[in-house]
């Protein structure tokens, strides 16, 4: 595990702590841009009421509801449909960066991260894309839309590096760029070549 990851199970011994739980949703893809570009994977995110981008998901009561059953809550009211998340979809878990005033509290307890992945099929994406635009009931409210991440890079070096040069919530930017390197969506070369665009992007 990296340094600074904890197990599911040594996240749980901080009972001090706030408990927070995101998802990534993903699926493979046969479809293509402009009928060349091979998508490979959609991968699903949020735009939040806050301008940020992040992954589904919020914060989760462990003294009445089990992290994955609260993750699970979450997904109904901001996905609007049941998508049960397992303990096996867990990847990591960590402390949240601090916030920078005037936002942080010397009075608020810290805020433990937990991570899942799940994979799920093309036509349960587009679902969740349907019914998250229309029914759900934070749609509008705490969920402005959901967005797919674009993994490829075309010639004018659009793609990815755009979409990592947006403003992300907590660390959900390190958590989309590890997930795809761990589950093989990206390569180290790719990543580390639209990271760095990305950060000449708006500088
Ligand atoms: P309420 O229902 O209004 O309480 O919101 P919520 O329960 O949906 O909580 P939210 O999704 O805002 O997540 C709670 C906190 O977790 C946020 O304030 C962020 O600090 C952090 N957070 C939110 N999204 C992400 C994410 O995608 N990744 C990470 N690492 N942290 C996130
Ligand atoms: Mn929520
Ligand atoms: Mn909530
Ligand atoms: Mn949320
Ligand atoms: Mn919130
Ligand atoms: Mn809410």
């Amino acid at each position: 595990m990296a340094s600074g990851q904890l197990s599911r199970e040594e996240a749980l011994e901080c009972t001090r702590c706030r408990h927070a739980c995101h998802v990534m949703l993903y699926s493979d893809t046969k479809s293509q841009l402009f009928g060349k570009f091979p998508i490979r994977h959609i991968i699903l995110m949020q735009m939040r009421f806050d301008g940020l981008l992040g992954f589904p998901g919020g914060l989760v009561d462990p003294s009445k509801e089990t992290l994955e059953e609260g993750l699970t809550r979450e997904l109904s009211e901001e996905l609007g449909l049941p998508l049960p998340i397992s303990v096996e979809d867990h990847v990591e878990s960590c402390f949240a960066p601090p916030s920078s005033p005037p936002f942080s509290s010397p009075f608020s307890s810290r805020l433990m991260l937990h991570f899942y992945v799940k994979k799920i099929e093309e036509e349960q994406i587009r679902e969740v894309e349907r019914v998250a635009a229309s029914t759900a009931t934070d749609h509008g409210q705490e969920v402005l839309g959901m967005v797919r991440v674009p993994l490829y890079t075309m010639k004018s070096g659009g793609g990815l590096a755009h979409f990592l040069s947006h403003s992300f919530i907590g660390n959900a930017r390190s958590q989309l760029v590890s997930s795809l390197l761990r589950f093989n969506m990206a390569s180290l070369e790719e990543l580390r070549k639209a990271l760095t665009r990305s950060q000449e992007i708006h500088s």
